[in-house]
């Protein structure tokens, strides 16, 4: 067995208590679901500013009665302290998602992005210490390796931030840091990069490239691509995310803890591929999509040009080995959101 599938079996034998934050949202609720799946006791809080109703309604129907009876959800915000209390008491692990993603909604309104993602997540910090919690797993982000060219990215080599948001995420790793050297807490960053699945939004102005642009080709809508095309990304299936999550949380290895580690693949896609990738896969389904070609616009600021994590750290300490490549994830996610658009 596999780190991965020999924590699964641990965690069906006995089941633990975990505090998902943002839990409404698209990685939260994807956790919620394999948490449940796996028997244990889920406490769920979001204010459901990104997050929605939906999400967890169908993360209700795709588990047993008795398994969704494991969890209960608080509807509150990270940015007032006695919530984040309320919801850590009897706590063994902390996914910490809640936040407010996107380059683009940070420039457009630093202030509110700064509330939720740091004032938010120091509040956690503070109640995850002052309960006890084993451990705080945290949504850290690739966008902290910022202006550093160097490809592959080594989590130990980062560069200048290019966005409030990415200026968030790099405060998260130091104020978890801090927390560890000075009260002893156990934190484990996650620098995800582009992760992808199953109810991750394609709607509004804010929407990740694969999801926004499933939505437009499947609408018939045009497809706008930044730049050249050849900025290229490490996309990540969310079930590798959720593996990651239940490693760091789980580690017995001392080394593994208080640490940050690149949540990906280690595999590179130009934004032209991937338009290739998802115009080849829904053709057979849509005959508008015949001769349908996209519209280059300009780079957007605050984006970096290329991003592909070396994943070495997460294989050693946590044993950490994608299950899914993009293809086969982008099947899985296309086959939802043809099944729900
Ligand atoms: N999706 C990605 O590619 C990606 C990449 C890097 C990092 N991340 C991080 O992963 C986490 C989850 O992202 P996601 O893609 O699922 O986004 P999402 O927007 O779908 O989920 C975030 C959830 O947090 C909730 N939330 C936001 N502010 C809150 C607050 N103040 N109080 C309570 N709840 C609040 C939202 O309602 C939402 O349900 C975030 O921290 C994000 O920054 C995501």
């Amino acid at each position: 067995m596999n780190s991965y599938e020999t924590v699964k079996s641990q965690l069906r034998s006995a089941p633990r208590t975990w505090l998902v934050t943002g839990v409404a949202g698209f990685i939260g609720s994807n956790l919620l679901e394999h948490l449940l799946r796996l028997d244990q006791r889920v406490v769920g809080l979001d204010n459901f500013s990104t997050g929605k109703r939906s999400n967890l309604q169908e993360v209700q129907r795709a588990v047993s009665p008795e398994q969704w009876q494991r969890f209960s959800f608080v509807e509150g915000d990270i940015r007032a302290l006695d919530t984040c209390r309320d919801v850590c008491r009897g706590v063994d692990y902390i996914l910490h998602e809640a936040a407010l993603g996107s380059v683009p909604r940070s420039l457009a309104d630093p202030i509110t992005s700064n509330e939720s993602n740091v004032s938010g997540f120091l509040n956690m910090l503070v109640a995850a210490r002052d309960a006890q919690v084993r451990r705080f797993v945290y949504a850290a982000s690739s966008s902290t390796y910022g202006d550093h060219p160097a490809l592959p990215k080594v989590e130990e080599r980062i560069g200048k931030p290019l966005s409030p948001y990415a200026v968030t995420k790099y405060v998260n790793e130091l104020y978890a840091e801090v927390f560890a050297s000075a009260y002893g807490m156990e934190t484990i960053g996650l620098r995800y990069f582009n992760v992808f699945g199953p109810r991750q939004d394609p709607q509004g102005a804010y929407a990740a490239v694969i999801p926004c642009w499933i939505r437009a080709l499947i609408k018939g809508e045009t497809i706008y691509i930044n730049g050249s095309g050849e900025t290229s990304r490490d996309f990540c299936y969310v079930e590798n995310v959720i593996q990651m999550n239940l490693l760091a949380a789980t580690s017995t290895n001392p080394a593994a803890v208080n640490q940050v580690y690149n949540t990906a693949l280690n595999a590179r896609t130009s934004l032209n591929e991937l338009f290739g990738k998802l115009h080849g896969r829904l053709l057979p389904h849509y005959p508008h999509l015949q001769g349908c070609t996209p519209v280059h616009r300009d780079f957007r600021a605050g984006d970096v040009l290329h991003s592909q994590a070396d994943i070495s750290k997460a294989a050693g300490l946590l044993g950490y080995h994608p299950t899914h490549t993009i293809d086969q994830g982008l099947d899985v996610a296309l086959a939802w959101y043809m099944a729900n658009l």
